[in-house]
């Protein structure tokens, strides 16, 4: 009798791959698999990354995650698991070399995925390089790698490592689109799943983060997409004529060119066998593209809009006090506006210390990393000098000003600035009509002398004029070429004037 039982539990443990579906009826399977071939549990890095109940065969709910894609994808797409590991999603390149380059002390050199997953909350730290660790697994790994919990906000939707471009989710249910069949096609809303919130990609829609305070909120009640409120602005042209993000970004093969972006001239060649469609011809004799802007970059004149967000502060808060935060609930964090949603409708009493997932583990740890900044822009883009020695835009990136309380109240660092480096980049806004030259002749902002906030302002506030780590590639332009920019010469005078006859602008005044 009792044998015979075990067997039963034994049989139950061990179902047959088709029976999975006796469940799990709208899933297809994926590369012409059993289901176990994938969710097969061998061994686990997380406890969370296998899901084992008394009800269901123990299985692996992350397949294609960085820690298995090796075992589970690689013997079959070997040259796509290679090229997508030396991709920044894999290696957090870009964001781990802007965190090790500190101005403070004694930051942990290596901030890998290893030193991560061993990990422990902190008690008492004696700097700001200590809470590194927590601010990355608490908040930017949701998207700077992969996130054991997935974030729930309407658009951020997704699953881990090659799932997250391959398996499309549905933004209303939750659930894969198709049966969660992987498809080689990849849609820019699986790319927006990340790329929103004031980061390149978003801008190619025209999305633009609101000011988080709820009188900011437009329309008042209307639920917003990736977690915060978002202005419409312009959005590029390309995205008007209907290309996506893989028409110029590949990640497993090199386009002809040997680069894995497309860039201007591989497509406005004029050459039609060469060219997209229809694609209009770059013409080197209008004003704008004649031999003296040969340094400019196409983008630093057809960009119509950066983003610049000036000045970032991240508060780690474990405790309870949440009627401040409560303003400022939609933050691009799901997490924090359905905290904040549930804990400020309870009596001070009933409401529990802050608390949010480690997105790497799984775990829920102390604490709630709250954003604010201290402005934002996106009107004429500051110009700089890219590794290439190009004129470029750059924008403010991740200085970040940290502060933290701990349960007891107690401050530990109160706005203490962490790294900090503006960085060159490529605003996804292009436009057919270039900047007015007056956007960036004369105008001392796109040159880096920063901005001033009011006009009884003597100097300009000084987190928007332009620094540079040494370690950068990128830099300001040196006063040589600020003067150039700020005082008009004759040739500028007369080929302005040249400019304006042929775009016939004096008509207008006729
Ligand atoms: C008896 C019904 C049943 C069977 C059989 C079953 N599942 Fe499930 N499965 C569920 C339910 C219900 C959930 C969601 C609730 C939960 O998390 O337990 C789920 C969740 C999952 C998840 C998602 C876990 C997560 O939260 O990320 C995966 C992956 C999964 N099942 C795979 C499988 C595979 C593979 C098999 C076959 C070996 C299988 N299931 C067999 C009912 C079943
Ligand atoms: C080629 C590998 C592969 C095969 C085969 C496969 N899966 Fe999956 N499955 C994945 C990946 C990858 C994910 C995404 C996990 C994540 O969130 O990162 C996933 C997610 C899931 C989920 C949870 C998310 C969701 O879609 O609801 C369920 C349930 C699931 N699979 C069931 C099945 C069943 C049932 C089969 C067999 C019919 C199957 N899988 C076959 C790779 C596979
Ligand atoms: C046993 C070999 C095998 C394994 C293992 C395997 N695949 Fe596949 N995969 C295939 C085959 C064959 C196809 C094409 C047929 C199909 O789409 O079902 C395919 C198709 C795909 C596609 C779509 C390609 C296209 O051009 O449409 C993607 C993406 C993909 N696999 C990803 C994965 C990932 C991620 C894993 C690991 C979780 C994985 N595969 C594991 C054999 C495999
Ligand atoms: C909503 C998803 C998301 C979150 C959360 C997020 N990032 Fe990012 N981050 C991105 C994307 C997408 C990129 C690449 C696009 C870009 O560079 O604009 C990026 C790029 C970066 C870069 C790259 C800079 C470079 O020079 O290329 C740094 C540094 C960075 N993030 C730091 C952080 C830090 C620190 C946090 C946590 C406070 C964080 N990010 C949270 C999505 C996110
Ligand atoms: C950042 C998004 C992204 C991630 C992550 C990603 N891929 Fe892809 N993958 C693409 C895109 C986009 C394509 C379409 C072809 C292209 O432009 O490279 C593609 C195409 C493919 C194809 C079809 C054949 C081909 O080369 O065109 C396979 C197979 C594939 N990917 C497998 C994988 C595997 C396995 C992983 C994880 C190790 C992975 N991909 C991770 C974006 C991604
Ligand atoms: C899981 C979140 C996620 C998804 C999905 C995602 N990205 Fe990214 N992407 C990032 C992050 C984070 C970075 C910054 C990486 C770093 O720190 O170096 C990045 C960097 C990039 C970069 C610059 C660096 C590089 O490796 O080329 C490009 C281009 C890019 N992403 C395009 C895309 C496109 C196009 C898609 C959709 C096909 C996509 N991404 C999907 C998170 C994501
Ligand atoms: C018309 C071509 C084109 C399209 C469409 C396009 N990109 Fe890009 N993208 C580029 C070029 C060119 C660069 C600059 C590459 C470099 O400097 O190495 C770039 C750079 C990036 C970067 C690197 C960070 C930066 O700002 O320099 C990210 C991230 C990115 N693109 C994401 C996306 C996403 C997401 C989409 C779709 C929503 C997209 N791109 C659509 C051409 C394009
Ligand atoms: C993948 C091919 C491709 C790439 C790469 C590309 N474009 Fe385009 N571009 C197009 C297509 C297609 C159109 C729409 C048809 C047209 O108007 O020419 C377009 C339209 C334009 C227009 C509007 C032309 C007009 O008169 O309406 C401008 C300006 C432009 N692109 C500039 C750029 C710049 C700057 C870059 C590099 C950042 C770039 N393009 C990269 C394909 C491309
Ligand atoms: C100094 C600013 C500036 C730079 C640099 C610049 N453009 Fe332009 N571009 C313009 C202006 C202004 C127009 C609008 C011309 C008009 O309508 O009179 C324009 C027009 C265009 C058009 C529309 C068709 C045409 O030629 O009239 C395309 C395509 C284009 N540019 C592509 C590029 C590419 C590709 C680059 C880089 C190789 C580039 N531009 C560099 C300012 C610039
Ligand atoms: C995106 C910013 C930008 C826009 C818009 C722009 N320029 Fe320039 N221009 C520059 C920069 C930067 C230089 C210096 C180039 C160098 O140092 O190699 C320059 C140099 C010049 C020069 C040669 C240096 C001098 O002053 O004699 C002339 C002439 C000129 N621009 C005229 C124009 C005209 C006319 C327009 C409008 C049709 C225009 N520019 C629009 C950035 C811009």
């Amino acid at each position: 009798m009792i044998k015979s039982f075990a067997l039963i539990l034994l049989v139950l443990h061990s179902l047959p791959a088709e029976d999975c579906r006796t469940c799990h009826q709208s899933h297809l399977s994926a590369c012409g698999l059993t289901c176990n071939a994938c969710h097969n549990v061998t061994k686990a890095v997380f406890p969370v990354d296998i899901l084992s109940t008394k009800n269901h065969p123990p299985v692996l709910r992350f397949p294609s995650a960085n820690d298995y894609s090796g075992e589970k994808c690689q013997k079959c797409h070997q040259r796509q698991v290679e090229s997508y590991r030396q991709s920044g999603h894999f290696t957090m390149e870009n964001m781990l070399k802007t965190l090790s380059v500190s101005s403070i002390p004694g930051l942990p050199q290596k901030l890998s995925r290893k030193n991560l997953i061993n990990l422990q909350p902190v008690k008492s730290p004696a700097g700001a390089n200590e809470i590194i660790g927590p601010l990355l697994v608490q908040k930017c790994l949701r998207c700077h790698t992969e996130a054991r919990v997935s974030d729930q906000a309407s658009g951020r939707k997704r699953h881990n490592g090659c799932a997250s471009c391959h398996i499309a989710v549905d933004q209303k249910s939750g659930a894969s689109e198709n049966g969660h069949k992987f498809s080689g096609q990849v849609a820019d809303a699986t790319c927006l799943t990340c790329h929103s919130g004031n980061y390149t990609g978003a801008d190619y829609y025209g999305y633009y983060e609101h000011d988080y305070h709820q009188d900011y909120n437009t329309p008042v009640g209307s639920s917003p997409e990736f977690g915060s409120f978002q202005h419409r602005l312009s959005s590029d042209i390309h995205q008007k004529k209907g290309l996506s993000c893989t028409d110029c970004h590949s990640f497993h093969k090199a386009y002809s060119s040997g680069r894995k972006v497309k860039e201007c001239l591989d497509c406005h060649t004029g050459n039609p066998a060469k060219a997209v469609s229809e694609t209009a011809a770059y013409n080197p004799d209008i004003v704008p593209h004649q031999s003296f802007h040969k340094q400019v970059s196409c983008t630093s004149c057809h960009a119509g809009w950066s983003y610049q967000d000036y000045g970032l502060h991240l508060y780690y808060d474990q405790t309870k006090q949440y009627d401040f935060w409560i303003n400022y609930k939609w933050q691009g964090d799901q997490w924090v506006t359905d905290w904040l949603d549930s804990m400020s409708v309870l009596p001070e009493a009933e409401r529990k210390m802050a608390r949010s997932p480690n997105y790497l583990s799984g775990a829920l740890w102390p604490g709630i990393w709250y954003t604010a900044w201290e402005f934002r822009r996106w009107e004429d883009p500051v110009l700089g000098i890219g590794a290439d020695g190009r004129y470029k835009i750059i924008q403010p990136f991740s200085g970040m000003n940290l502060t933290y309380v701990d349960s007891l109240n107690r401050v530990w660092l109160d706005s203490e600035k962490f790294a900090g480096s503006w960085r060159s980049y490529s605003p996804h806004t292009i436009q057919p009509a270039g900047r007015a030259c007056e956007s960036c002749h004369g105008n001392a902002k796109a040159a880096g002398l920063g901005i001033r906030q009011s006009p009884e302002d003597i100097v300009s506030n000084p987190v928007t004029i332009p620094q540079f780590d040494k370690k950068s590639a990128d830099r300001a332009l040196n006063s040589a070429e600020q003067k150039r920019l700020l005082i008009p010469s004759a040739l500028y005078r007369s080929k302005k004037a040249e400019y304006l006859q042929s775009r016939n602008i004096m008509n207008l005044f006729r």
